[in-house]
């Protein structure tokens, strides 16, 4: 008796001194029969806390969506959402009914525009937690539905992902239906990043992946804020962010971003002792892929940037257009560039050859784009190919190498490491009527290079210097001028004098076949005369015209499938062209070697 006595007395003293706000923790639920109204942004209910609300965001105007997010922070961060796809009217209602199932209809048609699949198993209140957890509980509290179990692009503290859960990155940062990228942990255990054939749901490519089909069974955003990927018997199988914040005094959350990064964010709560000093803005820890211009490469699909455009990864994923395009859509730049000029006709009686130009873009590369490859030629012969190449929208160049690219590009990103020059060819001003019979207008350098971004944070500052920065250093790349031509022919081949190979050859002895413009002998090269080699001769050279000798030269080497002959070297003395390969006795090179195609 005296304990339940001295227990109520303690109860009651609690009570009286904890702050308001908190003893209505239990009043916060919120009971059947309730409902919202959409009229602006403050249709929401608060979890105890305040850190966290439910209810409705205005998305555009006179559009709504049912939403939960940070609601101490000004920029009211939105981490889940019942109907990005299928936005309300203003007046739209989400209703608890009495006989407990939970659904938002649209003010206007009056249709139902999104449920929680709850219906009929008893739920008797709903609640939004402090852990940013929405649920609708029956009377003995236990949770029927929670949007923790249905995901949309953001994971919390808390929070974990099982197999078969995905993550939908939104369209756009402001347009809260799915795109094309996915973060998912699938039912043989593999956790991974990929895109899929939008807007089908379908897998497209897979850009990072933990490998652990057969062992991978729950992602854990843990209390303290590490995320990480686990077995069966819990143990640690991925680290994907290991947070060095804490909790108490950051929000925290993970999130699959528009440009199909997840990244880890924090922001400093207000009073967190630990958080004096740190930018009020979501600031990320840590994100996967580590370079999604690199990791994202499509047969198919646009990218990570969308087609035609250039992906840059330097903090947040940066889009940017060619010199010559623009965005199709500035304010959705994953949806690519166009061009701003005609292309190139392809009528051989006008063939245009002279009214296109080239901007060079170092480290810019469009892998999985080309329909031409050329090897041992000179960048100048790479231009003047894709010049006289109607289908030619941009060439690539490296130690010899030309590529030749057409419409739509594919896959294009700054590569610094990997040192391919892009040649972007746009057509010269005046030089051709527009559709409306006036010219078309070349616009502005300004406007060619229009910089779209994804960042860090929030921070429109630092959105802002981002811009100023890319755009500072796109526009140098953009007025580089052309550089010299090299010299013609090849580096990491050996040169051979014409009588080095006319030794090698026992002056051109042993014949082992003959094509349409070449001759093919047999040789041996090495100190000891060990290494056999088939030298190829190039016939009849027309002298005078070194463009036909190079357009020859490039007839060979497309024939030059490199998994099968390794060529050693070549011979570019007067006249005498010469081509020298490892002698392979295998027949079925025969075909290659006499200029046949392959
Ligand atoms: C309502 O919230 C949205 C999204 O957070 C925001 O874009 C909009 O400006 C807000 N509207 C008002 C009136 O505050
Ligand atoms: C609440 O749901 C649980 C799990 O479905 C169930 O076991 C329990 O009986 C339910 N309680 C009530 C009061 O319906
Ligand atoms: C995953 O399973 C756990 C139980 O192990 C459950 O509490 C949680 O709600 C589930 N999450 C999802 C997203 O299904
Ligand atoms: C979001 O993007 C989709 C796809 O382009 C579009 O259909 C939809 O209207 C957009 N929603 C909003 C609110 O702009
Ligand atoms: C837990 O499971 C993983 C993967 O199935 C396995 O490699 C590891 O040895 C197991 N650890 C323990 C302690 O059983
Ligand atoms: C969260 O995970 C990290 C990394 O495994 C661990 O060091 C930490 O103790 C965990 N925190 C909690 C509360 O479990
Ligand atoms: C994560 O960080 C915690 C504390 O910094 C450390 O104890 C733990 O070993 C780390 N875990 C992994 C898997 O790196
Ligand atoms: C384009 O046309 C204008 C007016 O006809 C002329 O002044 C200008 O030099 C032309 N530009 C080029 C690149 O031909």
């Amino acid at each position: 008796m005296a304990f339940k006595l001295a227990y109520a007395l303690c109860f009651l003293l609690l009570f009286l001194h904890l702050p308001f706000p908190t003893t209505a923790q239990t009043n916060k639920n919120i009971r059947l029969g309730s409902s919202l109204t959409a009229l602006d942004n403050s249709s929401f209910w608060a979890s105890p806390s305040g850190e966290f609300a439910f209810g409705f965001q205005e998305i555009g105007r006179n559009s709504f969506l049912l939403a939960i997010w940070f609601n101490k922070i000004p920029e009211k961060t939105i981490v889940w959402s019942a109907n990005g796809n299928n936005l309300v009217a203003k007046g739209s209602k989400v209703e608890l009914t009495a006989d407990g199932q939970f659904r938002l209809n649209d003010a206007v048609t009056g249709e139902q525009r999104w449920a929680a699949d709850s219906a009929g198993t008893g739920v008797s209140y709903a609640a939004m937690l402090d852990t940013g957890n929405f649920v609708l509980a029956n009377r003995s509290s236990i949770n029927l539905w929670e949007s923790f179990d249905h995901p949309t692009d953001t994971i919390l503290p808390l929070q974990t992902l099982n197999q078969t859960s995905t993550l939908f990155a939104r369209y756009t940062a402001t347009n809260y239906s799915k795109r094309r990228f996915r973060f998912a942990l699938k039912l043989d255990g593999d956790l991974s990043l990929y895109t899929t054939h939008f807007p089908l749901d379908s897998v497209n490519t897979i850009y990072w992946s933990t490998d652990t089909a057969g062992c991978g069974y729950q992602v854990i955003f843990n209390q303290s804020g590490s995320i990480y990927l686990t077995a069966r018997n819990r143990s640690i199988l991925n680290m994907i962010s290991n947070s060095t914040v804490s909790t108490r005094d950051f929000y925290q959350r993970a999130t699959l971003d528009y440009d199909g990064v997840f990244r880890h964010y924090v922001y400093p709560k207000s009073t967190g002792s630990s958080a004096a000093g740190w930018l009020k803005a979501w600031t990320s820890m840590s994100f996967i892929p580590p370079n999604i211009c690199k990791t994202i490469l499509q047969e198919t699909g646009g990218g990570a940037c969308g087609y035609n455009s250039i992906c840059k990864h330097d903090q947040g994923t940066i889009c940017q257009c060619p010199p010559g395009y623009s965005f199709i859509d500035p304010d959705d730049v994953l949806k690519g560039c166009k061009k701003n000029f005609i292309s190139q006709s392809c009528d051989a009686a006008s063939p245009e050859t002279d009214h296109f130009y080239f901007q060079e873009m170092q480290h810019t590369d469009w892998p999985m784009s080309e329909y031409e490859n050329f090897a041992f030629v000179t960048e100048d012969w790479c231009r003047q190919a894709c010049l006289a190449d109607c289908f030619c929208a941009v060439a690539n160049f490296k130690n010899g190498q030309c590529w030749l690219k057409g419409s739509p590009l594919l896959n294009g990103r700054v590569d610094p490491i990997n040192g391919v020059t892009g040649l972007v060819k746009i057509r010269k001003e005046n030089s051709t009527m527009g559709p409306g019979g006036g010219y078309l207008k070349k616009k502005d350098n300004s406007t060619l290079v229009v910089v779209g971004s994804v960042l860090l944070s929030s921070s429109g500052f630092l959105n802002f210097l981002l811009l100023l920065t890319t755009y500072l250093v796109v526009s140098r790349i953009y007025y580089r001028k052309a550089k010299v031509n090299q010299p013609y022919l090849v580096m990491n081949l050996k040169y051979f004098t014409y009588e080095e190979l006319e030794e090698a050859t026992n002056g051109f002895k042993e014949e082992l076949g003959r094509g349409g413009f070449a001759t093919v002998f047999k040789g041996v090269l090495g100190p000891d005369k060990a290494k056999c080699v088939a030298v190829k001769r190039l016939d009849s050279m027309v002298k005078e015209s070194e463009w036909e000798f190079k357009a020859e030269m490039s007839a060979i080497s497309k024939t030059n499938h490199r998994n099968l002959v390794q060529l050693l070297g070549y011979c570019n003395e007067r006249e005498h062209r010469m081509l020298v390969y490892e002698f392979m006795s295998n027949g079925s090179l025969a075909g290659f070697l006499f200029g046949k195609s392959p």
